[in-house]
């Protein structure tokens, strides 16, 4: 019968239930092919229409409920009626911070087929794997309001680095680094950030010791944003704060064929929680209920998935699928210029599949 991988779906909001059961129709095809394992998908409807009908947007022991889980696949949260804040707090930081998924994996890399906004770039020169530090940084929820509307009113919002935190996260990229023989670079804020980010760039120093072997660079983040956009072949391996990252990664979507492509994992290295896998992009309440999200990024993150259980060839074998479809442009949705609708192109990917092995 073979291994069972127990996963926990929580489809969202949106457009998020749309991308994921295409997620699910590629996963649930590999098992098919691959017959030594099977998935098991249950289901949680947790997310903003669940915050309207029980004032909260997962159950009080909700976290008790995924704790036994092999991973966490998610869609997006987030609709109109519910303050961002909420939906964000409430759900996607409380499983990031309590599982400690500790590490944001985010691949920046043009695939064949993939548009790309940037005049004059190969394939090869966007390339990169960014390790966003996922728990503390800028995203504590440090901070105060004080003399709320009054004009003395003030606010602060506290970036929280802790020396195990910082630790870890980049001890976790120069052990990619050294694992797949790429260069490593960091990006913080030292010259403005006079406390956090001075402190960032010593662990960055003080760990690079003990990895002799790593070449390494380090970035502002300014100059590294233009990098991005007019020499992204300078990065490989990047590691950065939990604000950076958010930001540069959103960056790195643009020019790796924008948020229909864009994926994300959160993991607990230790997998002594379940790791949680999903598309980087939205709810996208604009496009919601049309049938014609891309599901690209979201089976993207099925593929970060099947790599973290072992399955690297499988995973692998997707991000060729997905390849070959936006070669052929067979089956394209509206925001990559095709008139296909999201099904079709899961049906697709999946079809795609059948036809490596
Ligand atoms: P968004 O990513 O939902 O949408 C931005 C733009 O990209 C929209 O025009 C949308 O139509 C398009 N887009 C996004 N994903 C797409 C896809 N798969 N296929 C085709 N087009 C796509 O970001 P936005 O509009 O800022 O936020 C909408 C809601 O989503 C908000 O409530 C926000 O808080 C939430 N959100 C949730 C995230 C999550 O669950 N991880 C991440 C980002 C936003
Ligand atoms: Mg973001």
């Amino acid at each position: 019968m073979g291994k069972t991988w127990n996963i926990a779906v929580i489809p969202g909001d949106g457009i998020g239930p749309e991308v994921i059961a295409e997620g699910i129709k590629v996963l649930n095809r590999i098992a098919e092919l691959d017959g030594s394992f099977r998935f098991d998908f249950t289901y949680f409807p947790w997310g903003c229409e669940y915050y309207l009908k029980h004032g909260k947007m997962m159950d009080d022991d909700g976290l008790e409920k995924l704790r036994g889980f092999d991973a966490i696949y998610l869609g997006a949260v987030g609709f109109p009626g519910v303050p961002d804040h909420i939906s964000l707090w409430d759900l996607l930081l409380k499983i990031r911070k309590g599982f400690e998924q500790y590490v944001n994996l985010r691949p920046i890399k043009l695939l064949a087929g993939a548009p790309c906004p940037l005049k004059d770039v190969a394939r090869e020169q966007i390339d990169m794997l960014v390790i966003r530090e996922n728990t503390e940084g800028e995203y504590a929820g440090a901070g105060d309001w004080l003399f709320r509307g009054k004009p003395e009113e003030v606010v602060l919002q506290t970036g929280v680095f802790s020396r195990k935190g910082t630790e870890r996260i980049i001890r976790y990229a120069y052990e990619t680094a050294r694992k797949t023989g790429r260069s490593l670079t960091s990006i913080s804020k030292g010259n403005a950030l006079n406390y956090s980010m001075v402190f960032w760039d010593q662990i960055f120093a003080e760990i690079g010791r003990e990895y002799p072997d790593v070449k390494t660079s380090s970035y502002l983040v300014d100059a590294a944003s233009m990098f991005f956009v007019k020499q992204p072949e300078r990065f490989e391996i990047v590691v950065t704060s939990n604000l950076f990252g958010d930001i540069l990664t959103d960056l790195g979507a643009a020019i790796a064929g924008g948020l229909g492509l864009a994926a994300g994992a959160n993991l607990n290295p230790e997998r002594i929680y379940p790791s949680m896998f999903e598309p980087v992009h939205g709810s996208a309440p604009d496009i919601a209920g049309k049938g014609i999200a891309n599901p690209l990024a979201a089976i993207w993150s099925a593929s970060q998935m099947l790599e973290f259980f072992g399955y690297s060839e499988w995973a692998d074998r997707v991000l060729q699928s997905i390849e070959q479809v936006m070669v052929e442009g067979s089956a394209l949705t509206p925001d990559m210029g095709g008139a296909s609708t999201t099904q079709e192109v899961g049906t697709r990917v999946a079809y795609q599949l059948s036809e490596l092995v």
